[in-house]
């Protein structure tokens, strides 16, 4: 069964592609990952993850709605299940990358420990971005190792 869930919602392609990249590296580094779209996701499936990475695009300053919809579906079913658990982010934008600090809240108040930075990918990941990505993967792996 996969220990770390990679959640992230996409619309044009560049949180999909940094999901990837993310995976890959916790797959280096020998842990099972489930990457899985934030709308298709389900609270048992943040219950099962040992360790848990969140990619959003940045939307108005804001994590995406698809994202934030699964925040607002699995709260009340998750809490006081989930404390502690590791957690890492990565946020895609357009220069601005104001939705670190709505990510970095909502993991806060689900009480998640933070792992590392959060990550701020301007467009598509280039060679420099997807090195942190992978890297970031792997922290995550060993986090929960
Ligand atoms: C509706 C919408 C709102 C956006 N708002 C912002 C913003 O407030 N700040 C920013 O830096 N980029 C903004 N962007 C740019 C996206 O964050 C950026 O292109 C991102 O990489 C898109 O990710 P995706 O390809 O995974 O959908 C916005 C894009 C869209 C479509």
């Amino acid at each position: 069964m996969a220990k770390i869930l990679v959640l992230y919602h996409s619309q044009g392609g560049n949180t999909k592609a940094a999901a990837k990249l993310l995976t890959q590296g916790a797959e280096e580094a020998g842990i099972k990952v489930a990457l899985l779209e934030a709308r298709r996701a389900e609270a048992q499936d943040l219950l099962r993850c040992e360790g848990i990475a969140f990619g959003s695009p940045d939307y108005f300053n804001y994590i995406a709605g698809g994202l934030k919809d699964f925040f607002d579906r699995t709260f009340y079913p998750t809490q006081g299940k989930i404390t502690g658990k590791p957690y890492v982010a990565f946020i895609t934008h357009g220069g601005g990358g104001k939705a670190k600090e709505s990510i970095e809240l909502l993991c806060r108040i689900f009480k998640f420990k933070k792992i590392a930075d959060t990550l701020l990918i301007e467009g598509r990941p280039d060679d420099t971005s997807a090195v942190q990505l992978k890297d970031l993967g792997k922290k995550l792996a060993e986090a929960i190792r």
